[in-house]
């Protein structure tokens, strides 16, 4: 294969990693087997996306609407969150040099996960080989709330709101809007997922499961990136 230009390659990719639960269910395994298999594969896709060229990975961990699960399942995920955040993801983001972002209402996590959280922000933020952006406690709307109130916060004059400025006001305003955004398990649909940055990113909606995801996978997508001809209303 010839080299892939530079422009060929996605500068940000987010992921909905979907069907966690599904894939556990049809091994007649336990729910958190599958949240720890999709774990596993979030750690790994890191990997293939960044030596693949991909500069920033936006993943959706956990959002507003899943404490509504059973106490147990919410417990599990914010157990691996916390697990990832202290150890595994931690020692893979400063082996690797990836910095860790995080996106959504960091406050409103349990116990010591927002002060852990912030600590691994704080220890990754010189790193330069790749961006993980964990959106946790995350929902578009609740992001687009959370920046009007900022806004008002700061007495903005009507005049100085722009569409430049209202993404400055977004969780992690500098990032760039995602150039795709990937959900595993069939399903076709945001979930409020990046509302505001997800204006022009390019759709992928793959059949498999999260736990199934491949680097072929992640192949595929970039290969089919290339292909699609971008046009931004023009
Ligand atoms: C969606 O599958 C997945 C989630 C709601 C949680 C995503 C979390 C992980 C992949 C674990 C990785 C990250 C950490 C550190 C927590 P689902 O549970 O909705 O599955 P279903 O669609 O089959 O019901």
């Amino acid at each position: 294969m010839s080299e892939k230009k530079k422009q060929d390659i996605p500068v940000h990719v987010g992921i909905i990693m979907d069907g966690n639960r599904r894939w556990a269910k049809e091994r007649n395994l336990p729910t958190f087997e599958g949240h720890q298999k999709g774990y596993e594969k979030l750690k790994l896709a890191s990997d293939w996306f960044f030596s693949r060229g991909v500069k920033i990975l936006s993943f959706y961990a956990f959002s507003t609407e899943n404490w509504q699960r059973q106490p147990e399942e919410v417990n599990y995920l914010m157990k691996l969150l916390l697990n990832a955040v202290e150890f595994s993801l931690r020692e893979q983001a400063k082996k690797e040099g990836y910095k860790v972002l995080i996106s959504g209402r960091l406050k409103e996590l349990p116990g010591d996960l927002p002060a852990k959280c912030l600590e691994i922000i704080a220890e990754t933020q010189a790193n330069k080989r790749g961006i993980i952006n964990f959106c946790l406690n995350y929902g578009g709307r609740a992001e687009i709330v959370d920046a009007v109130r900022k806004m008002m916060k700061n007495k903005v004059e009507l005049e100085q709101v722009h569409e430049g400025m209202i993404k400055k006001y977004l969780y992690n305003g500098d990032l760039s809007d995602p150039d795709i955004i990937v959900r595993t398990s069939g399903e076709q649909r945001l979930s409020g997922f990046m509302m505001w940055q997800a204006a022009y990113s390019e759709l992928f909606f793959i059949k498999k499961y999260w736990p199934d995801f491949e680097e072929l996978d992640a192949d595929m997508i970039i290969k089919e990136f290339a292909e699609r001809k971008r046009r931004f209303g023009v």
